[in-house]
This record gives structure tokens, sequence and C-alpha cells, in this order.
């Protein structure tokens, strides 16, 4: 595997084609908007200085990353020659199919499709192409190139050279690869969202304050953010959507949405990406309102 397409240039993607270009992967990233291209590399950029800061890379694997990455506004040009798309766009269902259909159309007969999703079904995805055995889950972790974890997901017809492949490859880039089958949440998520789902109900109820939530889980668990600055980072409405998708999935009451976060949602507090969730954030720096 030597050239790898990246579809979506948000926090996600650009963090994917970080590490991908950081091990001398040939990188295509892709988004419809040019400007959104153009702060991606940005941040690729930053990110990477912040490892050569730290002595993780040198300035010449950050020069030679760098130049390992191409950007397109055209799906087509972007995935010609692609042995792996990785679709990092928006958690939308109905988007993600779309993006299934084109790629299956597009990309080169033999090259693997891989979704970044959280939680939506790899087997629906995959019902969208012709090639459903070659279709598999990549779930990379945010900050993507500090966080070790890959969970991968076998869709129902996903086919065992695939996920060995796919193995291989998170190896090739230093990160732990996790199989696990494809069911509401995979493990990262089903694991995780009751959990911050639970830290939520019990602000709601005022068994305790935020920074008192946070606090009891960071220094009495050793979590490096407590679950209410994580929902934050991770996005609220992302952790709604998640939620809703186990909630429906498996029809049981016990991951039902607790009513703050959909409200939180609805108003438009999304956590960092708005300024504010449970925290407001001020110059980088989540403060208790
Ligand atoms: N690129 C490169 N390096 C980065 C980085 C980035 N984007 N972001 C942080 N870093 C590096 C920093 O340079 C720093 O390096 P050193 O340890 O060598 O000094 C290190 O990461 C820690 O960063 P900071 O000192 O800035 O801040 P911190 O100590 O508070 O750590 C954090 C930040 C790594 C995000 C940490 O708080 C953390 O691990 N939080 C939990 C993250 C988590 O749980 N992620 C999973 C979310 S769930 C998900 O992604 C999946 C889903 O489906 C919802």
């Amino acid at each position: 595997m030597k050239t790898i397409a990246v579809i979506g240039a948000g926090t996600m993607g650009n963090g994917i084609a970080h590490v991908f270009a950081r091990f001398g992967y040939n990188v295509t990233l892709i988004d419809v908007s040019a400007p959104q291209l153009e702060k991606a590399l940005q941040t690729i950029k930053k990110n990477l200085g912040r490892q050569v800061e730290k002595g993780v890379i040198t300035t010449a694997q950050q020069e030679a990353s760098i130049k390992k990455i191409s950007t397109s506004t055209s799906m087509a040009e972007g995935i010609k020659e692609a042995d792996l798309v990785v679709e990092a766009a928006t958690e939308n269902a109905a988007l993600k199919m779309k993006i299934f259909r084109e790629l299956d159309e597009l990309a080169p007969t033999n090259a693997i499709l891989a979704t970044n999703t959280s939680s939506i079904s790899i087997t629906r995805i995959a019902s969208s192409t012709k090639r459903p055995e070659k279709v598999i889950g990549m779930h990379f972790m945010n900050p993507v190139p500090v966080m070790k974890l890959v969970e991968i997901i076998n869709g129902y017809a996903t086919d065992s050279a695939v996920t060995e492949s796919i193995v291989e490859l998170t190896r090739n880039i230093e990160k732990v690869p996790c199989v696990v089958n494809d069911y509401p949440g995979f493990i990262a998520n089903r694991i995780l969202m009751p959990m911050i789902n639970e830290a939520i109900f019990s602000y709601y109820e005022g068994v305790a304050g935020i920074e008192e939530i946070d606090t009891v889980m960071k220094l009495g668990m050793a979590h490096p953010m407590g679950p209410l600055q994580l929902a934050d980072f991770i996005g609220l409405d992302v952790c709604l959507a998640i939620l809703r998708v186990m909630y429906e999935g498996f029809g049981n009451p016990k991951y039902a949405p607790c009513p703050l976060l959909v409200n939180m949602v609805t108003a438009g507090k999304l956590g960092v990406k708005s300024g504010e969730g449970f925290y407001v954030y001020e110059g980088g720096k989540a403060v208790v309102k």
C-alpha cells in the first residue's frame, strides 16, 4: 500500500493525512472546499511543528511529510491512484452512503474503502457499494497524531485479507490496531458514551457541579480529561448523534441521551468548536461559566 486518499479535511481528516504522510505514504487530502484544504494544511504544519519541538520528529522529517501531501477538490482526480481511501467526512449516514457510492464507481477496483465513522454501521455503508468485502471501519481517535488506538471494524461482509492488510498498515504508522465487530457504537463509543451520558445526568440531577464531576474522574480514575470536558472536546452534537445510533440500534432505553444534552445541542452549545459547552473556551482554555 503506497497511495492513500483521505476524504474530508476537518479535524479527523487532517490528523489522518498527517500520520500517513509522516510514515512515508503518498497522501491526497480531498475536500469540496479549497479554503478548508488550505486550513487543514496549515494545521498539519503546526502539529508537525509541535512534534519537532518535542523531539518526536526532525525538521527534515517534517518537511518530507509535508511534501507527501497533495490536495484536491475533485474526488475523481484525488482517488484515481489510491490503494486505500479513508473517508472522514461529516458523521451523517446519508452523506457517507452517497460518498461510498461515488467511491465505488471512481476508485481503482482493488482499492480498499475505509470509513472513520465513530458509530454508523459499516455493513450499512458497505451496502451502498458493489464491493462490500473491501469496506472496513478504521476509527482513529482525536487528536490523531497523539492517540495510539485505531479501532478496526469488520462489516458483515468484510474479507479477512482486507482486515489483515489494515491491521498491518496500522502497525506501520506506529499505532495499535484493535479489531472489533460491527454493532452500534462498536467498542470505543459503546463504553465511552454511556459514561459521558451518565456524567451529564449526574450534573442535570444536581449530584455535583461540572468541575467536581470532571475532577473525580481525572484524579480518581486517572483520565486525562474529565467526561464533561471530553464531551466538549469531541463535540456535544457528535456525542448526541452517537447516543442516538446506540439508542435506536439496540432499542434499549439505557442509551437514551440526557435531556440536558439534547437541549444544549438544540441551543447551539456544541463544546470547543462553538466556544461553549459545559465550559466556556477563552483563548484555548476551558473556564467554568
Ligand atoms: N498533534 C500533535 N501533537 C499534539 C496534538 C496534535 N494535534 N495535540 C496534542 N499534542 C501533543 C502535545 O504536543 C503534547 O506532547 P508531549 O506530551 O510530548 O508534551 C501532548 O500531545 C499533550 O498535549 P498538551 O500538553 O497540549 O495537552 P494535554 O496534556 O492536556 O493533552 C490531550 C491533550 C492529548 C488531548 C489529552 O488531554 C487527552 O489525551 N485527552 C483525551 C483524549 C481522548 O480521549 N480522545 C479520544 C476522544 S474519542 C474519539 O476521538 C473517538 C470518537 O468516536 C468520539
